[in-house]
């Protein structure tokens, strides 16, 4: 059955592995809410894959995604919220007003404003939303002040939209730990629990973000 999956930060890391699987399903219509393509999203045909360069952090997010309209019909659509910022990380007296505004755009506000976008013009749509969380929504880590209460906001609003919206769903799920930019740009970080996340990485205990991705499509019904 056809569908549409629309996903934010698609170009690289867990957002690139969720296309590299979708990609081969040719039902599936995938559209990247991104700031740039990936070298091989740059040959994908047209029928399966749309390129809306986005950056999350400004204020235009509502604007820019107006093309949706002519892109989805009355098929099910799937919203992965996977685009995130971890930095910066500091104690909270190091945080500057700049940085607060720029997690808060890319983390909440334009999670808020796409899924209040889809509620609002696909009533009719089987909506399904992703929410990529983390362990940190639940965990207080130093240093991470930023990362954890905005992932802890989502998933709690991610709650609220599946009580107000039953008829669609809403997911919140934790990916683990993967070998992403991300943890890279974490292991060059300063934060007291740095060395056990460098272990992760000599351990070779990061998941792949390609298995990664299979597995979550597969529990919001989306694998092949
Ligand atoms: N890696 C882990 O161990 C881990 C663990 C738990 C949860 N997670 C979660 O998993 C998800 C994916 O993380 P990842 O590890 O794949 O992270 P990543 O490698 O850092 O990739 C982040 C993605 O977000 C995009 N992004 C950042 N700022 C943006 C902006 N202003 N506008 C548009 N896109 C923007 C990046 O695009 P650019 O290339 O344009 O920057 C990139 O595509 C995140 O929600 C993260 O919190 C990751």
């Amino acid at each position: 059955m056809k569908k549409t999956v629309v996903i934010t930060g698609a170009n690289r890391g867990l957002g690139k592995a969720f296309v590299d699987v979708l990609i081969k399903d040719q039902d599936c219509f995938i559209v990247s809410l991104s700031r740039s393509l990936s070298e091989e999203q740059k040959s994908y045909s047209s029928k399966q894959f749309y390129f809306l360069e986005l950056d999350l952090s400004k204020n235009n997010v509502e604007s820019r995604i107006t093309v949706l309209k002519d892109l989805i019909g009355d098929e099910p659509v799937y919203f992965i919220n996977n685009a995130n910022i971890i930095e910066p990380v500091v104690t909270i007296e190091h945080l500057d007003t700049e940085a607060i505004d720029k997690a808060i755009s890319v983390n909440i506000k334009s999670t808020m404003v796409i899924t209040n976008y889809f509620l609002r013009n696909f009533k009719t749509n089987l909506l399904t939303f992703v929410n990529i969380s983390s362990g940190a929504a639940n965990r207080a880590i130093c240093n991470w002040s930023l990362y954890c209460s905005s992932k802890a906001f989502i998933e709690m609003f991610f709650k609220v939209a599946q009580c107000e919206y039953p008829p669609h769903s809403f997911f919140n799920i934790n990916p683990g730990v993967m070998d992403t930019g991300m943890q890279k740009s974490l292991r060059d970080s300063h934060f007291p629990d740095v060395e056990n996340f460098k272990d992760l990485h000599k351990e070779g205990q990061l998941k792949a973000p390609i298995d990664v991705a299979a597995e979550i499509l597969k529990t919001v019904q989306l694998g092949t």
